[in-house]
């Protein structure tokens, strides 16, 4: 599975899905650059998800507010006091991490000891092997489950106490236990705030400090109000967005997981107080059948309830999903209380109430949140996609089995020789297609190379112009994923497309 995520990147730069940030100057660490296809993909996502969540839903409408924010929006919403990683540094290796991560790290080191004890056990005792029993009596996987367990209460509760000190021996302790760094030589942990701040104004001593926004959702709470009422909406309602938000992440890596600058895709749904557990669950719900619809598989997903939660939530949960290094977190489902608004409302000094009509009383609505990264969904669905297929006549080839509407192209039209007229034939084909569908004209190399070429950037169908299709106004069109060719009439192809690629 490592060398999934490094064929993936590979990948992706080879056919221009992601570059690294200005690599010219050798790049910009945790920086990307989206390329020709990606770009189209990552639309694509998108497109997906406001359909979904704006277009399929009454009441729910989007906005798109400015990354720059006033300041003050960041001291209401507790992220110039709390939004910190704890940091800490091994004086040898002069390397940095998060303090968190690098726990997490150590547990992971753990699991993949027991996982091995597991598979060695499958092995041995092959047909009379019952995993689920062997889990549950073997003494080293239970003492290592056990210590796992007690890791995860001990930094939750140093962390959650912000208790640094007992952070630091925490690591030390797994120092000894089972290395990562090689060294014991740690500095204290400290907290490091994750806002990339910038000066507005050009004046010296003018000068205000601002903030890049560390998330979206700010902008939706401060324009509750400006929506409700412009649009008259009803709560229950929900104010969507996608864009820019940048972290000055201190252990960025794992390509386009972790990233600087990124981009969120959140949904802030007001309800009345006391119905936003009912809510949440509803969401939690809905999210999870939104990233199993685009029949990726079921078993890349998997819920993680947090036991730990920030300071403005009652409730959160992370919907997992199995990257290339493990399951880790794509989207997060929050129930934020009224606290933005209530914070907001008190640093403001403006009343952000809803008048609630049934009612017939004012209140400030509670807050169930869906969060969601346009990035880790575009890695979640190249890493799933990506696949290197063993053919029956024994050839291999690379395939990118997209979702069919996400593809970037959906369709490649191409004449099967330079002359004859075909290439004038497929020309007229795809200038028809082009205006319902991303089209490719591919006319260089043999077929053979051309289909494959089509396959590696994961466009569901070819279409093929011969010598037959002038006598009959018919071509071939081939199956991305069964590689079955079929020939129909040129006035079926929109239809049979459409078909496959309309969401
Ligand atoms: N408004 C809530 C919020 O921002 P979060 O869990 O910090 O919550 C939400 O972020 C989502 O944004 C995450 O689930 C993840 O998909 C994405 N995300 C967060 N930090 C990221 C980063 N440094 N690079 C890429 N995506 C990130």
């Amino acid at each position: 599975k490592e060398d999934l995520l490094k064929e993936v990147i590979s990948h992706a730069k080879e056919y221009g899905f992601v570059f690294p940030s200005s690599e010219i100057y050798d790049g910009l660490a945790a920086t990307y650059d989206y390329g020709q296809l990606g770009s189209e993909l990552k639309n694509n996502i998108k497109q997906y998800w406001w359909k979904s969540m704006v277009q399929m839903n009454d009441n729910i409408v989007g906005i798109d507010a400015a990354i720059f924010m006033h300041p003050t929006t960041w001291k209401a919403s507790g992220h110039v006091d709390a939004f910190n990683d704890p940091l800490i540094d091994n004086k040898d290796s002069k390397k940095r991490y998060r303090a968190d991560v690098l726990i997490e790290e150590h547990i992971e080191k753990i699991r993949q000891k027991i996982n091995k004890e597991v598979e060695k056990a499958a092995k041995k005792f092959a047909d009379a092997f019952d995993e689920g029993q062997f889990r549950a009596t073997n003494p080293n996987v239970l003492r290592n489950e056990e210590k796992i367990k007690e890791i995860e209460d001990r930094m939750r509760v140093t962390l959650e106490e912000n208790d640094l000190e007992g952070v630091k021996k925490l690591i030390e302790d797994l120092e000894i236990v089972c290395p990562i760094s090689g060294s014991r030589n740690w500095t204290e942990v400290r907290q490091f705030n994750l806002m990339f701040s910038t000066e507005l104004g050009s004046v010296a001593g003018d000068a205000a400090t601002i903030y890049l926004r560390p998330e979206t959702a700010q902008g939706i709470f401060v324009n509750f109000l400006n929506v409700q009422k412009s649009g008259r909406m009803k709560i229950p309602f929900g104010i969507a967005q996608i864009g820019k938000a940048f972290r000055n992440e201190i252990v960025a890596r794992q390509f386009i997981f972790r990233m600087r600058e990124f981009e969120q895709m959140e949904m802030q749904f007001f309800v009345r107080p006391g119905e936003e557990m009912q809510w949440y669950h509803h969401w939690k719900e809905t999210r999870l059948k939104w990233h199993k619809a685009l029949g990726l598989g079921e078993n890349y997903y998997r819920e993680h309830d947090h036991i730990k939660l920030a300071h403005y939530a009652n409730a959160a949960c992370d919907i997992e999903f199995d990257f290339p290094m493990g399951f880790k977190e794509l989207e997060g489902i929050h129930s934020r209380t009224d606290f933005d608004l209530k914070q907001h409302e008190q640093f403001s000094g403006k009343k952000l109430q809803y008048f609630d009509p049934e009612l017939n009383q004012n209140y400030v609505p509670y807050v169930v949140e869906t969060s969601v990264g346009l990035d880790r969904m575009f890695l979640a669905v190249m890493s799933a996609s990506y696949k290197n297929e063993k053919l029956e006549d024994g050839s291999e080839r690379v395939v990118l089995s997209l979702p069919a509407q996400l593809a970037p192209y959906k369709v490649a039209v191409m004449p099967l020789t330079k002359k004859d007229g075909l290439p004038e034939k497929a020309t007229e084909i795809l200038n028809d297609l082009r205006f319902d569908f991303n089209c490719q004209y591919d006319e260089k190399d043999s077929p053979g190379k051309r289909y494959r070429r089509q396959d590696a950037i994961g466009t569901p169908y070819c279409v093929m112009v011969d010598h037959q299709t002038l006598e009959d106004h018919t071509v071939t069109i081939r199956d991305r994923d069964t590689m079955e060719q079929e020939r129909v009439a040129i006035a079926e192809l929109r239809a049979k497309i459409e078909e496959k690629v309309s969401w």
